[in-house]
């Protein structure tokens, strides 16, 4: 595996060749690093499943350079789901669709539906465009990281989780820190509402911003309906507890004017939510770094990305 730090136009396009060549190349996006493969090419998409250690059934979101490249994935899209990704793509936001021939079983995980997303990040779409030139017609790609474990928001996290499972020319796309720092929302498309599986960055106001009714409510209490999404995800090693006490010796990560316990070890002090968001899988990270036992997280209160905040941690601590 080669790591190519802040890639050039030459080198981006070198990358494209390699997935068309069937190898592995991890990228980043705004929301975090995925672990891409040419979404047409079954052994090439089997070997996501193997280094990231994932079982087979677990559907992969389809990245593609724009919305103009939707139908030839997406079937009965409905008038909604249009207006959605002329909205809000490029950017945060995946598309449950029905799927088209094109989306193999290998993809979906045997289901009717396919995940597509067109990320807002320089260097993915730059990778995705010259992919399409190539003939390419999409990249599936995961987060990269062990299934389960945290997704990595950086080039050195994806190293850590996947450089003992990568092969030779297998490539990881560096550019540093991505901007959001949490999984896009997901936005389940395949009936007469939105629903949103996944929350993210784009939020429900956002969506209802856009449209002239409502959105079912109560999906932050479960209904996570996206398969994969069980309740125990995006877990560090460390013991992830939400609010109670934090005692010397173990982490702590809260909003900043909230003050650290004594003794207690501080891995982030986001100054607001959208930093919290951009911090949050560092400061796990960081906590297992540290080799801490346990890292008591002080929830952020409120609606869009906050709602997002919660869900990730919440799956971080799902048991503990
Ligand atoms: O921000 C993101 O979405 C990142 C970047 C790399 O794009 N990707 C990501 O992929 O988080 P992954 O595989 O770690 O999470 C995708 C989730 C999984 O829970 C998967 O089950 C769900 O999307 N998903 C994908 N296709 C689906 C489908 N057809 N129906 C329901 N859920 C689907
Ligand atoms: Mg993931």
């Amino acid at each position: 595996m080669q790591t190519i730090k802040n890639p050039t136009e030459n080198e981006i396009r070198n990358a494209a060749k390699a997935l068309k060549d069937g190898h592995l190349v991890a990228f980043p996006t705004e929301t975090v690093y995925g672990l891409g493969a040419d979404a047409s090419n079954e052994k090439a998409v089997s070997r996501i499943y193997s280094v990231k250690g994932r079982p087979t059934d677990h559907p992969l979101i389809l990245h593609i350079s724009s919305s103009s490249q939707m139908d030839k994935w997406a079937v009965d899209i409905p008038e909604y789901a249009k207006k959605l990704a002329s909205k809000f793509w490029p950017g945060p936001m995946t598309l449950i669709l029905k799927r088209a021939d094109l989306a193999k079983d290998f993809i979906t995980g045997g289901q009717d539906s396919v995940g597509l997303r067109v990320p807002n990040q320089a260097t993915a779409l730059l990778l995705l465009k010259q992919f399409e030139k190539l003939n390419g017609l999409g990249i599936a790609a995961p987060s990269a990281n062990r299934f389960g474990a945290v997704s990595p928001t950086s080039g050195s996290a994806v190293e850590e989780e996947l450089g003992n499972y990568l092969c030779k020319k297998d490539l990881i796309l560096d550019d540093g820190d991505c901007e959001i720092g949490v999984e896009s929302s997901i936005i389940d498309c395949t009936n007469i509402y939105p629903v949103v599986l996944r929350p993210g960055a784009i939020t429900t106001g956002m969506i209802e911003g856009i449209m002239n009714f409502k959105m079912p409510s109560g999906f932050e209490k479960n209904q996570f309906r996206a398969p994969g999404s069980f309740e125990s995800h995006y877990t560090p090693t460390a013991k992830i507890v939400i609010g109670g006490t934090a005692e010397p010796g173990e982490g702590f990560i809260a909003l900043a004017h909230i003050s650290t316990p004594k003794g207690v070890i501080r891995l982030a002090s986001p100054k607001n939510i959208d930093q919290y968001a951009k911090v949050l899988y560092k400061a796990f990270r960081a906590g297992d770094q540290n080799g801490l036992k346990k890292i008591i997280v002080i929830e952020p209160d409120g609606d869009e990305l906050a709602i997002a905040i919660r869900d990730r941690t919440r799956k971080a601590a799902f048991g503990n």
